[in-house]
């Protein structure tokens, strides 16, 4: 393996008849004069006499063809393996062309691709392209996980890639981003695992219903058992909002959450919303409001001035006084307000609170927060904002000397489907609260992890403040360009981000000071519903013909002339089938084909029996 062609300070070629480069390898070149450089394969490329060099001008030049000739490789009979390697640090002057270069020992390379240990760092996956290094690698470093490639689940070989748990005070937030089945989600779960193993305690809000930790992955060894750590809410069942602890601008989150609140029904919420007031009262002032205004006030004082029961008088009385006192809202609005309130109510929302949430994170557990996406948007904005300002509270009172503050721990928030969360150009509830964690969330120790499919319609703000990004496959055209601005990937691997396998990402993060190009392990247990779609078909359609099959045996054997009859009576014990004469017939011949029953013709026409 030696330098060949012309050199750079920045970037030389190496070429090498035994061995075949790979992309991201690291490579230790011998500098006569400056001693050992360290550099990265971004591109690799094979020659033989049957393509021969000098066709190719794009990647290898004619200089370099010059130099192979006089190192004595034998262009027209060798086969030649050529990387263009790009230095990690500048060297001070050209590399000398010849000198050798070689695959590193651990040792000579630690500190450029290992910054934790496997206590204290969240161990996401192996770095690609390690096997050689990683044979002389410390013993505690060795086959950490699991990975799945090509079809089999083994443990990784390759030098991990661990995520400094203390570099989190420096650089706190980490954004996913990747395509649809790129392996943001597997991504998401293995940083959660790995948060539960370290004890942190972390929200995500799941509203795909995927993130359950129950169910573990088959075939691996000495898989951590996660079941108590970790806990579902289920936004309106086991969590909610308590009204009398809102303030006015929770509350026009909320509402606007349902629907986006006109500027009148806004203002009319500010004048209408008192402080203290509970569910009811609010509701039940916006509900009299509303009639009063539909009656008018001349209407209701001829009622007044009618013979009625004192209830009824105290009533009217009552929506007299708010007519005095609201006079300038208008009845549309108060019956938008009324409308959204009223659907709020109808999801349970108002029926719990978010103790069970902090206690979670008091006891170090991740806390999974389902529910459809608008509620959990409403949601997620009141309950991170407390949240957040339960650790906040603390930690300035513990600044001020006073640290009788009830103690909250710091936290990471998680999510996927972030740019629903945080959107670029228009505002969404929890843009404001996710924005201020954004930006100073790293004082107080709570970090966000946030997915997106579509890095471009995260809000600016929001993703210049994520430090590590995990970039997976990505095709489309505007968020590659998104990407390459916010990250330090290269325009070679920008050109390979449409082309990875799921699970393979660049990690760009200041503190690696270079991306780095890792395969994310396996999880150690998996989603709910991983089942493959068309598995889920097969199924269903078996366990409907069991099911079938079984209420059949007692009516076998079925003539045709008779099915009438049979559907009569199979309708009765299963109304749900709902059966027919022809699809009757339909799903009898389907159990012919497929040898559960079988047809004979008799003088009385088709026979369905058994065999
Ligand atoms: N680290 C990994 N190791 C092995 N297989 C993986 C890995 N990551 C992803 N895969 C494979 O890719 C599939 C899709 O991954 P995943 O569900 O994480 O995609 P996604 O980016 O969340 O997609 P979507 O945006 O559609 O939700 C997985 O079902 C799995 O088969
Ligand atoms: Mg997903």
């Amino acid at each position: 393996m030696q330098v060949v062609g012309l050199t750079t300070p920045q970037e030389v070629f190496v070429a090498s008849r035994e061995r075949k480069f790979r992309i991201n390898e690291i490579l230790v070149i011998e500098d006569p004069h400056q001693g050992s450089l360290i550099g990265e394969v971004v591109e690799a490329n094979s020659y033989n006499r049957f393509i021969p060099l000098s066709i190719n001008h794009d990647f290898v030049d004619a200089r370099v063809i010059e130099s192979l000739e006089r190192l004595g490789y034998s262009i027209s009979e060798d086969e030649i393996n050529i990387a263009r390697v790009k230095l990690r640090n500048e060297a001070s002057f050209p590399v000398t062309t010849g000198a050798k270069a070689h695959l590193p020992e651990f040792s000579e390379v630690k500190d450029l691709l290992v910054r934790s240990t496997p206590q204290e760092g969240l161990a996401l996956g192996e770095i690609k392209n390690t096997e050689e290094t990683a044979d002389t690698m410390d013993e505690n470093l060795k086959g950490l996980f699991y990975v799945y490639t090509k079809g089999e689940k083994k443990k990784t070989k390759n030098v991990p890639f661990l995520l400094d748990l203390k570099s989190f005070q420096q650089y706190p937030h980490i954004g996913i981003f990747g395509g649809s089945g790129s392996g943001k989600s597997y991504g998401l779960r293995v940083i959660m695992e790995e948060l539960m193993l370290k004890e942190i305690p972390a929200i995500i809000l799941d509203p795909h219903y995927e993130m359950d930790f129950s169910t573990k992955e088959e075939g691996l060894e000495g898989t951590p058992d996660f079941k108590s750590a970790f806990k579902k809410f289920q936004i309106g069942e086991d969590i909610g909002v308590e009204f009398l602890a809102l303030g006015k601008r929770d509350l026009l989150d909320l509402l606007s959450a349902v629907k986006p609140l006109t500027e009148a029904m806004s203002s009319a919420v500010e004048i209408l919303h008192r402080r203290g007031d509970t569910l009811l009262s609010f509701s039940s002032r916006l509900e009299l409001l509303a009639e009063a205004l539909e009656l008018g006030r001349i209407r209701i004082e001829k009622i007044l001035q009618q013979d009625m029961e004192p209830q009824e008088r105290e009533k009217y009385k009552k929506m007299k006084e708010l007519l005095e006192e609201y006079p300038n809202i208008p009845l549309v609005s108060v019956q938008g307000i009324a409308w959204r309130l009223r659907r709020l109510q109808a999801s349970g929302l108002f029926n719990h609170n978010i103790k069970p949430v902090k206690e979670a994170l008091l006891q170090g557990k991740l806390a999974v927060i389902q529910g459809p996406i608008w509620l959990l948007q409403v949601f997620s904005t009141y309950l991170l904002a407390n949240l957040y300002r339960a650790r906040r509270d603390y930690k300035d009172g513990e600044l001020k000397g006073n640290a009788k503050g009830e103690y909250f721990p710091p936290f990471v928030i998680a999510t996927d489907e972030a740019h629903n969360f945080a959107p670029k150009g228009y505002d969404a509830p929890s843009k404001g609260i996710i924005t201020e964690i954004a930006q100073e969330g790293r004082k107080y120790g709570v970090f966000l992890v946030l997915a997106t499919q579509r890095p471009t319609l995260l809000d600016e703000t929001v993703t210049a403040q994520l430090n590590t990004k995990i970039i997976f496959r990505t095709v489309r055209g505007h968020d590659i360009a998104t990407i390459t601005e916010e990250t330090d990937i290269g325009a070679e691997e920008a050109k390979r981000l449409p082309y990875l396998p799921s699970g393979d990402a660049f990690v760009s993060s200041p503190l690696f000071g270079r991306t780095v190009a890792i395969r994310v392990r396996l999880p150690y247990t998996k989603s709910p519903h991983t089942l493959n779609p068309f598995d889920e078909i097969k199924n269903y359609r078996q366990k409907a013909e069991e099911r079938l099959l079984d209420l059949l045996e007692t009516h076998l054997p079925i003539y045709e002339t008779n099915l009438l009859k049979v559907i009569q009576a199979l309708n009765a014990e299963a109304p749900d089938l709902k059966l027919e004469v022809r699809t009757l017939k339909e799903s009898l011949e389907t159990l012919v084909k497929s040898g559960k029953l079988q047809k004979t013709d008799t003088p009385f026409g088709a026979m369905y029996h058994h065999q």
